[in-house]
């Protein structure tokens, strides 16, 4: 499926859950965000159903996200139906890691192919600060796992905040020397929680540039990927800056997002839904709907100053 603009659209990312059991100060309230009910979220069978449709329609790659996928009862079972499905060629998962020490080697055999994790920072205070009492020690245990199992290669989110972890883009661009990891620094963006944050927190990953010059751009990339590639010298990782202030991949963009209550969303910037609910008993109107809604995928994404997105980002999966 193409939009009106040309762009191949065959990488889908699934919510499959609004809840998380971090507290992440950039993306939920302390109290947590209005849970949405149990009935309202789409079950595993519809979940399936949509990606089915979807994969007809040309999906390639899958992206569970949430909240956090790994909470969601059935997610294994969910992933192994999912690799069944012709047409999808990858299927992948963002995590905060608590969980994915112990699932780790359940997830693999299941046919997950790698997992992304976010991860802001490698000192336990501040860990613990910034998610509101998340443990540092579990998430660093998991991704050893993880690498043991072969969920690779590992990618490392990690969402730039002045004032909070700045100070430590040479460390984390250090890990890449030795280790075949990704380390990828995201602009923080005024979504949610952060659309009442100080401007002092934003920064440009441009930073990232100017701390460790040495890093040199890496030729031949998957354009359509929101990540540009840095690499140190002779080293075994990467470095990818994801800049979606500075968008520069819209003319790229082949994604569209599926929330955990069924609504189908063309453009992470955009408040604009498509319902897919209604339509879970007659797959022909579904994908009829999912092409009309994709036809109105924006050519480029507004974020002028004052244009701020309603959902929290746990809603709509990053
Ligand atoms: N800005 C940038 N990244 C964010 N994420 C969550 N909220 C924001 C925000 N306001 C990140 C998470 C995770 C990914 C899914 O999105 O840290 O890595
Ligand atoms: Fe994709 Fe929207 Fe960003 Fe464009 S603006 S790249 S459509 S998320």
């Amino acid at each position: 499926m193409k939009d009106t603009y040309g762009r191949a659209l065959n990488y889908l990312r699934v919510s499959v859950t609004d809840r998380c059991n971090l507290r992440c100060r950039y993306c939920m309230p302390e109290e947590g965000i209005k849970k949405i009910q149990h009935e309202e979220m789409l079950s595993l069978e519809a979940i399936e159903t949509m990606v089915r449709a979807m994969a007809d329609l040309g999906v390639q790659k899958v992206r569970l996200t949430g909240g956090e996928p790994l909470i969601r009862n059935g997610i294994v079972g969910l992933i192994k139906n999912l690799n069944n499905i012709s047409g999808i060629k990858e299927l992948v998962l963002t995590t905060n890691g608590l969980r994915l020490g112990s699932m780790a080697a359940d997830l693999k055999a299941a046919g997950l192919k790698r997992v992304n994790i976010s991860l802001d920072t490698l000192n336990p205070e501040k860990f613990k600060y910034m998610t509101r009492g998340g443990n540092l020690q579990e998430v660093l245990e998991a991704i050893e796992v993880a690498k043991k199992v072969g969920l690779t290669p590992i990618k490392i989110n990690v969402v730039l905040i002045r004032g909070f972890n700045d100070d430590e883009i040479e460390q984390f661009v250090e890990w890449t020397r030795n280790e075949p990891i990704e380390i990828r620094f995201i602009e923080l963006m005024p979504i949610g929680e952060v659309a009442n944050w100080s401007s002092e927190n934003f920064m440009s990953n441009q930073a990232v540039l100017d701390r460790v010059p040495e890093l040199s751009i890496c030729q031949g990339m998957d354009v359509t990927s929101p990540a540009t590639l840095y690499q140190l010298k002779e080293a075994k990782g990467r470095v990818g800056l994801i800049s979606p202030i500075s968008c520069k991949f819209c003319d790229q963009c082949n994604r569209i997002r599926l929330t955990s209550t069924g609504q189908l969303k063309y453009c992470l910037h955009s408040n604009e839904e498509t319902n897919l609910r209604p339509y879970l008993e007659d797959i022909s109107a579904m994908k009829a709907m999912i092409l009309e809604a994709v036809a109105l995928k924006p050519r480029q994404h507004k974020l002028e100053e004052g244009h701020t997105i309603s959902r929290n980002m746990v809603e709509v999966g990053g």
